[in-house]
């Protein structure tokens, strides 16, 4: 047994505009890297944070930290862990960064366990991340991570749904800061059945069009009417975007997660592209950064490097 042990996380799109909570996507490109060492005593030390100054080295206050120790206590670890964060996803972009750390870490440290532990228990324990990072336990981010592709969370399970392959997704990233945290004190407790009704009808409609490979129901069905119009606002342009991606028929246009990062469903390579520029163009003409990734679905998910 190697005495470090690297784990790469990638960055992850939480909700996927019909399933608050309940359906979560890998990207490609994007994560974070943790590199994990074994210590003597059943603690966890944070030596050091690369890409991001603001995070704490404490590890309770920490995801990455806080989902270890909650595995030395369950697991009765006479040993502990000592970890390396290397972050490639900003904190507050709405791509999933607090859970891509928490499950980095639980996944190279897993290499150390005698009996190393399935996917779903190391699921279990990333949510104390989210806690954390959100103060709700929501796995539409650690879920995707951990498994790879699009996945659905159906009462405990994680559903493994197809995505097909024409399909191109652009992820942008303005460089804004949305805090999941405070993106959920704007939503209602409460929602009208009509809505209700409505958001049924896409999330069915949307699943559905992504088993029968159709376009035109995945293009209807990509649409919130719970969650959005309460969020949009947060994001500065997003839905002057949405609108110019609509115009270009783009197939789906969503915030990723609670924002500000946006997911845009495309046709082909080329609709992309073109959705790429304009957005791109928007953004710069505020004066605000942006960077852009076009790939396909991340079918792998978290990996040992
Ligand atoms: N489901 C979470 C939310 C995802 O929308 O609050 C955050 O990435």
């Amino acid at each position: 047994m190697t005495n470090k042990v690297t784990a790469f996380a990638p960055a992850t799109c939480g909700n996927v505009c019909v399933g608050y909570d309940i359906l979560g996507l890998c990207y490609s490109g994007a994560g974070d890297k943790v590199t994990v060492q074994k210590i003597a005593k059943p603690e966890v030390i944070i030596e050091s944070i690369e890409g991001e100054d603001s995070l704490s080295c404490d590890p309770k206050k920490n995801t990455a930290g806080i989902v270890l120790l909650e595995l030395i206590k369950e697991q009765k670890l006479s040993f502990g862990f000592s970890i390396s964060i290397e972050k490639g996803i900003s904190l507050g972009s709405g791509m999933g960064g607090s859970a891509a750390s928490a499950v980095a870490a639980l996944l190279a440290a897993n290499s150390f366990l005698e009996t190393p532990l399935s996917k779903s228990t190391l699921l279990e324990y990333s949510l104390k991340g989210e806690e954390l990072a959100s103060g709700h336990a929501h796995a539409d981010n650690v879920a995707p991570c951990l498994y790879g592709g699009l996945v659905l969370l159906s009462n405990g399970e994680v559903v493994e749904l197809p995505f097909p392959k024409f399909i191109q997704i652009l992820l942008i990233h303005p460089h804004l800061t949305v805090n999941t945290k405070d993106a959920r004190k704007v939503l209602k407790s409460e929602i009208k059945m009509k809505d209700y009704v409505k958001q049924s009808e896409n999330l069915a409609g949307f699943i559905t069009g992504l088993y029968k490979n159709d376009p035109g129901l995945i293009k209807k069905s990509f649409e919130d009417v719970l969650v959005e119009p309460l969020r949009s606002k947060l994001t500065k342009g997003f839905s002057h975007c949405q609108e110019l991606a609509k115009a270009e028929g783009v197939l789906g246009y969503a915030l990723s997660g609670s924002g500000p990062s946006q997911i845009a469903l495309c046709e082909s390579h080329e609709q992309a592209d073109n959705i790429n520029k304009i957005v791109t163009s928007y953004y710069e003409s505020e004066g605000i950064k942006v960077d852009t990734f076009i790939g396909s679905i991340n079918s792998e998910g978290a990996k040992l490097l």
